[in-house]
């Protein structure tokens, strides 16, 4: 291989990006493999790289750079946070204006930001990116979400598209997000929509589980015709797969997974993003708070023994039941998806992004963890209205939520008589249930607020904007707080 024909560099052979590489590789794409742990290099090549003449190994990030045509694509693969400040620093003296490095690892978009900002300073151009789908994904197909610099959208298209997974229609789950951060905001609010989908699931699980009384086994067989509806999704589709795994001893291994989760922050930061931007993404925030609970696994073991609650036995009409809980997860869901895009539509706003709504669903049709037929309902939503303010505004998504409505109230119900939890199928009710008011209790709410602190309020016989206090007691002052919005 002569000096500068390489069509971009991979840093860091973990899984994902020994899979990303082999995947550009099959795509006829040169790629140059570099890992600071050198001998991962050679192992590699030696291995799972065995015989492609299109795979290179370099053993110095010097190295590296030499094989690359200009301008130069570095893509890095390491761990979020530090390492991934640590490589562009080390990669800097080797590139010049007009280089493009690009970050494929879960960071934080406010990361993201700064370090687009100060690569185009410096002339370089910086690259975003989400990329869903796990090991899988990144072998057979991933979803790319690319932000960042506009001008390195064009040098990087060709692989990122040909690399990524593509819907049933052969299109391209990858497509250019958006500006700085936009690309990791879009796959932090993907990971969100992705922890709520999984509590979706879990709620089912155990209303099925410990309200209905169901084996494992029917538990498969409900996930695995679940999939072949409207809930047809890979979450639904692993569920099922999961529920069906034996351990060595014929049990299913389902039953021995302490019920204690994980998390590594992506949704945490949704929910922070959330917060911050005043949206209420309630089904995110509940899906964290509920691995936060499951954590505490010997508090909860503790409580068990003192705190009690009813007996979580249905004694209804079973079926009926079954069919009531697939579609409350329906809704809930269309409910988690709203929250997510208000989220979006309100960053955008914030930073000056250009999202376009209907290619996010079509680049999560595929290829990543939350894709689903639904998603394909999502990009019709965003065709038939390119401009759709909410999407329980539109027509499909306000017709199942109606014709599923009956069907998810009496789950809910179900489950706080049972003492079943079920924080994300009921929080999507109540932000269903208060989206749909045009007056709620905030009135009462600014009294209080006027009252204790002179906050002020609207009235509403007079203009918005107006504001008004009232000496509540006879014995405060006339002068009102100074009124400020977080
Ligand atoms: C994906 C996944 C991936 C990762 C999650 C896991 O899109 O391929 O979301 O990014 O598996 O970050 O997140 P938790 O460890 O927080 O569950």
């Amino acid at each position: 291989m002569t000096e500068g024909r390489a069509d971009i560099a991979l840093i860091g052979l973990a899984v994902m990006g020994q899979n990303l590489i082999l995947n550009m590789a099959d795509h006829g794409y040169t790629v140059v493999a570099f890992n600071r742990t050198v001998s991962t290099v050679d192992e590699f090549l030696a291995h799972a790289a065995a015989g492609r003449k299109n795979v290179l190994g370099a053993h110095s990030l010097d190295a590296a750079v030499e094989l690359l045509e200009r301008p130069r694509k570095v893509m890095l693969m390491v761990k979020a946070g530090r390492p991934v400040d640590d490589f562009i620093e080390l990669l800097l003296p080797h590139l010049e204006p007009g280089d493009v490095i690009i970050d494929g690892g879960n960071s934080h978009f406010p990361d993201t930001i700064r370090r687009t900002r100060s690569l185009e300073q410096q002339g370089l151009l910086y690259v975003g990116t989400g990329v869903s789908g796990g090991e899988e994904g990144a072998r057979r197909g991933p979803s790319l979400m690319p932000g960042g610099s506009p001008e390195a959208w064009p040098l990087v298209k060709d692989i990122f598209q040909s690399i990524a997974a593509k819907t049933p229609d052969g299109e391209p789950c990858c497509d250019w997000v958006g500006e700085d951060g936009a690309g990791h905001y879009v796959k932090m609010t993907h990971n969100g929509i992705e922890y709520g989908d999984m509590q979706l699931i879990c709620e089912a699980y155990q209303l099925l589980r410990e309200g209905l009384g169901l084996s494992v086994d029917e538990l498969q067989q409900v996930f695995a015709a679940w999939n072949e509806g409207e809930l047809d999704s890979y979450l639904i589709e692993i569920t099922a797969h999961i529920l069906g795994h034996r351990d060595e001893d014929g049990e299913p291994l389902v039953d021995k997974i302490l019920d204690a989760a994980g998390q590594k922050g992506t949704g945490k930061w949704t929910g922070i993003s959330s917060l911050d931007l005043g949206v209420p993404v309630t089904l995110i925030a509940e899906a964290v708070y509920a691995r936060s609970l499951s954590a505490m696994k010997d508090e909860r073991v503790a409580a068990a023994q003192v705190l009690t609650g009813p007996d979580a036995r249905f004694d209804g009409d079973r079926d009926a039941f079954l069919e009531d809980v697939r579609q409350a997860l329906y809704a809930a869901k269309i409910v988690s998806y709203t929250q997510g895009y208000m989220l979006m539509r309100e960053a955008a706003r914030e930073h000056g992004w250009h999202l376009n709504y209907g290619a996010i669903a079509l680049m999560w049709r595929g290829g990543c963890i939350i894709r689903s037929a639904f998603l394909g309902k999502i990009e019709e939503a965003f065709d038939r209205t390119p401009d759709l303010q909410n999407l329980l505004l539109d027509r499909y998504f306000e017709d199942v939520v109606t014709r599923c409505q009956p069907s998810w109230r009496r789950v809910v119900t179900q489950a706080v008589q049972l003492g079943i939890p079920v924080p994300a199928l009921s929080t999507a009710l109540a932000f269903y249930d208060g989206y749909r008011s045009a007056r709620l209790p905030a009135n009462l709410l600014q009294a209080q607020r006027d009252y204790f602190g002179a906050h002020t309020y609207e009235r509403v016989d007079r203009p918005r904007g107006e504001l008004f206090h009232t000496n509540w007691t006879g014995t405060g002052g006339k002068v009102a707080s100074s009124s400020y919005n977080a």
